[in-house]
């Protein structure tokens, strides 16, 4: 059983099963919450030998150093998971050197969590109410991240049956998006078909973040992605948690990292659980992955102390996979098995 099997025991145990479906669950079927990781595991390495000391694991993406290439993606509602939250999380980031992706459905401020020192790069969903979205990317942008991650898989919100069998719709009383607050106020987050790239052109606008694009599933959309000025492409299907059946994450890198030509960097996410799967998108072209889940297991198991114990795991899982793969880590060592 891994750590992160146990973390995840643990987190079934301690939460109310409406959380815990919560962070678990996907759409519809949850066919792809499965494939995901299903996928790595038709995948396997043929590794190369004598090829020297493996190189540092460390990666610099959009100025930001990270000590190993796994990021943290954005979930929404830490504090559901612990009390502690979002900066259980950042604290956890910062002390494991690498960089969070804060969810705009953060239950904690943005200048909170970059009170901790952490990196971080701020996750938007863009609002119908274009001069309200513009004044939470100026909000994050003067707390201080390093990066504007856009969600473009989302038009609308996934329907997830485990959310609507369980009444799951809104936050227990004294928790709320704190990034969309405004004085007494905090607005619900609307999924809007409006999302264009045109919207994408208007962002890239009034901030001097480097915008990055999440939720790109498709080889086209990688290409205009990086032609609307993506300094950083995110192949994910959003955990499976918005179309069900769409092909899992690592599946999909391949055309997209082809079609880009190395023009800007991509990452991957969904269903990441062990070094070697990490090892495995890297070798397809990926220049890090992000992991969602298993930060919120570490999370609801043991607060920071959980995060960490998850980071670390991963580090020490990410260096043996790559001593043992050896290099040079392209296409070439991955196989179907
Ligand atoms: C509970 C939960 C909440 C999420 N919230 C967000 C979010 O607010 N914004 C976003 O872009 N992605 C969100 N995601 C998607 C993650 O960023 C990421 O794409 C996905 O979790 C990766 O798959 P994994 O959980 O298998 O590692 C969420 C995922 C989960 C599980």
């Amino acid at each position: 059983m891994s750590l992160l099997t146990r973390f995840e025991a643990a987190a079934r145990e301690r939460l109310p099963q409406a959380h815990y479906d919560y962070f678990a669950g996907g759409a519809g079927d949850e066919s792809t919450v499965a494939e995901n990781e299903a996928a790595f595991g038709r995948l396997r390495l043929a590794p190369r030998v004598l090829s020297g000391a493996p190189p540092d694991p460390a990666v610099t993406l959009l100025g930001c150093r990270a000590s190993m290439p796994l990021l943290i993606a954005p979930t929404a509602f830490h504090r559901l998971a612990h009390p502690d939250g979002e900066l259980a999380t950042a604290r956890a980031a910062a002390a494991e050197e690498t960089v969070m992706v804060v969810s705009m459905a953060s239950t904690t401020p943005v200048e909170a969590l970059a009170d901790t020192g952490a990196d971080l790069w701020f996750q938007l969903y863009v609002q119908p109410d274009m001069a309200f979205t513009e004044r939470i990317v100026a909000r994050a942008e003067k707390a201080g991240c390093r990066a504007l991650v856009v969600t473009a898989d989302s038009p609308v919100f996934g329907a997830r049956p485990r959310d609507l069998h369980n009444d799951f719709h809104s936050l227990p009383e004294g928790l709320a998006c704190e990034n969309l607050r405004e004085g007494d106020v905090v607005r619900p987050i609307e999924f809007s078909p409006e999302i264009s790239w045109a919207r994408l052109d208007r962002l890239r606008e009034v901030t001097d973040m480097p915008l990055v694009v999440k939720g790109v599933t498709h080889p086209a959309d990688a290409r205009l992605a990086a032609g609307h000025g993506a300094a950083l492409i995110m192949v994910s299907n959003h955990g499976g948690r918005q179309l069900d059946r769409t092909a899992a994450a690592i599946d999909l890198l391949p055309a997209v990292v082809d079609a880009l030509v190395g023009a800007v960097p991509v990452t991957v996410d969904g269903g990441i659980r062990r070094g070697t799967d990490v090892v495995t998108a890297l070798a397809l072209g990926a220049q890090a992955v992000l992991l969602g889940r298993p930060v919120l297991w570490g999370l609801a198991a043991a607060g920071e102390a959980g995060v960490r114990e998850v980071l670390a795991w991963f580090r020490a899982e990410i260096e043996l996979a790559t001593a043992l793969v050896g290099g040079p880590l392209d296409p070439s060592v991955v196989r179907p098995c």
